[in-house]
């Protein structure tokens, strides 16, 4: 860490960009510190935008889910009166238990299980024993529960912030929003599949960042698969000429975009999912080719996208479209959440085989994510050889426009990451 232990404590320095060379690396002890992950604490989890889930997760009055978003316990519920979706900090004013203790369910109240405070879908204390101990009354309006500074939505994905200073949530979102569109348009109504996949990696958690839109492993990480799905009668030749590109979207958001060389749930048909599925898949592809034009059509049905929204949500519309979010426990150590996105309405063959691609590939047992991990722990093993202290990102810099398995996306994202733990993004 030598010449640059200064530069840890500030977080400054650790991105180093030479248009001149064509040179862009990473400090590896941006990876690797324990004080850098305190300044990324600080400034980015506690200030960015971050995905809680969407609302077709609590679609009834009195529906909500727990989560931990930016490694803080909260939970998202559909309140009864106003039908507002509500994200409150899971503590109770009282002394601080963890008032929602279930992953999911629905409900008319939320009661603490240490002394029976009791609380409306709304958040208001509706309750508690023995009221008449409190001088002059207890004020239950000041003991509520308390909603998380900022809770936005875009198209049924929820999003908090810590930050009540923060842009609003299109703004931030900026470009990454047309990607967002892409995904919800080809499925008309999405809505998350019930379940979740849950892991954790001895990695650093940006190392999964770079791996979520990084198009230059798939050939060599991922040959297992491919061959597995050659194997099942997959023409992999059928990605080819699918327009690849990585796409630096502003704020820290990134994606790439490649022909499907496997089959697509939305409409590009494959062998694995049965002759029967065919004239629907073919009928919708059609389908969203004249309400959305052949062009925009063609990337819903046959375009593979990997979508990062910094910091820490990854959208990935491959074979199957999951929803990610990872979070760092340490600095070696990251947690996942995976959960899958589908159309409601979706045929249930099609179901059942897009259910199949979520976990043969994408699943933590699957053909994919074991893969990630290894390379991604070995990474982190690796910096802890020495002897080199900077990562090299400098992949496709100087091209006019980047390929899906150049680094440009992957390199915006690691601008933003500077000028966010160094407080120069505000
Ligand atoms: S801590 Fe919740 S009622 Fe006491
Ligand atoms: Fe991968």
């Amino acid at each position: 860490m030598s010449l640059l232990d200064d530069h840890v404590v500030t977080g400054t320095g650790l991105v180093d960009e030479d248009t001149g060379r064509g040179r862009f690396r990473v400090h590896r002890c941006a990876m690797t510190a324990p004080e850098v992950l305190n300044r990324e604490l600080a400034e980015i989890f506690n200030r960015c935008w971050l995905y809680v889930g969407h609302t077709s997760e609590v679609t009834e009055p009195g529906d909500y889910v727990r989560r931990s978003v930016g490694g803080r316990p909260v939970f998202m519920v559909r309140a009864r009166k106003s039908g507002q979706v509500k994200v409150f900090h899971n503590t109770c004013p009282h002394r601080g238990a963890v008032v929602c203790r279930a992953d999911t369910g629905n409900t008319k109240i939320f009661q603490c299980f240490y002394h029976a405070w009791t609380f409306d879908t709304e958040g208001r204390l509706t309750g508690m024993p023995g009221r008449d101990a409190y001088e002059g009354g207890a004020d239950f309006a000041e003991l509520s529960l308390r909603e998380v500074a900022r809770v936005e939505e875009y198209r049924g994905f929820v999003f908090a912030c810590y930050d009540p200073e923060a842009v609003d949530l299109v703004t931030y979102l900026g470009q990454a929003r047309e990607y967002l569109d892409l995904v919800v348009d080809a499925m008309g109504e999405p809505e998350i599949v019930a379940g979740s996949n849950q892991y954790s990696i001895n990695a650093n958690w940006k190392l999964l960042v770079e791996n979520s839109i990084d198009g230059y492993h798939g050939p060599s990480t991922h040959d297992t698969y491919i061959k597995y799905i050659v194997s099942q009668g997959t023409d992999i030749r059928s990605g080819a000429g699918g327009g690849n590109a990585g796409y630096d979207l502003g704020n820290g958001h990134g994606v790439i975009e490649y022909g499907a060389p496997w089959g697509r749930p939305i409409a590009k048909w494959d062998p694995l999912f049965g002759e029967n599925a065919r004239p629907g898949m073919e009928q919708t592809a059609q389908d969203l080719a004249r309400r959305f034009g052949e062009s925009r059509g063609h990337a819903m049905t046959h375009t593979n996208r990997n979508l990062l929204i910094f910091p820490n949500l990854v959208i990935n519309d491959i074979m199957a479209v999951t929803v990610r979010t990872l979070m760092p426990t340490a600095a070696g150590h990251v947690e996942v959440n995976a959960w899958q996105l589908a159309p409601r309405d979706e045929a249930e063959d099609v179901r059942a085989q897009r259910l199949d691609s979520f976990l043969t590939f994408l699943g933590p047992g699957g053909f994919a994510t074991p893969d990630d991990l290894e390379a991604l722990e070995s990474c982190q093993q690796g910096f802890a050889s020495g002897g080199v202290e900077w990562s090299d990102i400098s992949r496709g810099m100087g091209r006019d426009r980047a390929k899906h398995d150049d680094e440009e996306q992957i390199r915006a994202f690691w601008r933003q990451w500077q000028a966010v733990v160094e407080g120069s993004a505000r």
